[in-house]
């Protein structure tokens, strides 16, 4: 219990934090144009655009982007590039990317409609992610509040990913001033693994982001 009060002081602490981190955060470009977005990410549907695609070392699934919300992309993207997520890969593909790609790729994948919560929550929610449904919503989907820096949409996320993605902020290899402090309420490889299926296994408009998918 003591270290759950912990964890929800910790919170109130990180969300006073990120405001001040998301003043910096918007885009100063021009904003995304999804028709020039769809063509830039042509090299992208080799992996992306493939159902359940994997990752090789470690195996786990590539995300899936199509509906994911338009200024994590960009956040993700510039995390690439400027190192703060380590992949290979992904670096290689961030770093060839200019700001401007970037808003577009994220207008064409995000859609005319931003992912919004929803009140339908599949399962009990466990007790490990009662701290994380401020910021992403009983469903994964999010809350009303605009937050900054904006949380992914991880429902309907693959789950594998998802473990890959808190594990990786747990060992403070993917940094993220919230979420690497987030994950240190995951105090186990099984809590890990709770809060990643609880989230994946909810209803979302999150899929691969194939060349005909809307
Ligand atoms: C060779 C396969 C491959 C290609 C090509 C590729 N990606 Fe990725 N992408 C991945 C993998 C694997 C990950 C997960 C990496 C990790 O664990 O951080 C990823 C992660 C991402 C993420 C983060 C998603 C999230 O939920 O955090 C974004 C955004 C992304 N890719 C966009 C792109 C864009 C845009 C392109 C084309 C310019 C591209 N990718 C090309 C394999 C690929
Ligand atoms: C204070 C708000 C906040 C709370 C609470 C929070 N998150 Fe997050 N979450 C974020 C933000 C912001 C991001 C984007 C971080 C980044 O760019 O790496 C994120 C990213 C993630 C990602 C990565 C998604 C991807 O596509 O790579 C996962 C997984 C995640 N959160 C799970 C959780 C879990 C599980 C909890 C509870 C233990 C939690 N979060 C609590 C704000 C929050």
């Amino acid at each position: 219990m003591l270290s759950r009060l912990n964890g929800l002081a910790w919170l109130g602490m990180t969300l006073s934090l990120s405001w001040s981190v998301g003043a910096h955060a918007a885009g100063d470009g021009a904003p995304g144009d999804p028709a020039l977005g769809e063509k830039k990410f042509y090299t992208c549907y080799g992996c992306h655009g493939v159902e359940n695609y994997r990752n090789a070392y470690p195996d786990y699934a590539v995300p899936k982007l199509r509906h994911q919300h338009a200024s994590y992309i960009v956040s993700a993207l510039q995390a690439y590039k400027n190192g703060e997520r380590p992949h290979a890969t992904m670096h290689a593909q961030a770093a060839s990317l200019s700001d401007q790609d970037m808003e577009d790729i994220a207008a064409y994948l995000q859609g005319p409609e931003p992912t919004k919560a929803t009140s339908a929550v599949k399962g009990k929610t466990p007790t490990q992610v009662a701290a994380c449904v401020a910021c992403h919503g009983d469903n994964g989907l999010g809350v009303a509040a605009e937050l900054t820096p904006k949380p992914a949409v991880i429902g309907g996320q693959h789950v594998d990913y998802l473990q890959q993605a808190l594990t990786a902020y747990r060992n403070g290899r993917r940094k993220n001033v919230v979420m690497g402090g987030m994950a240190q309420l995951l105090k186990t490889d099984d809590d890990v693994r709770i809060a990643a299926e609880y989230f994946a296994n909810q209803a979302s408009p999150l899929t691969t982001a194939t060349t005909h998918s809307k």
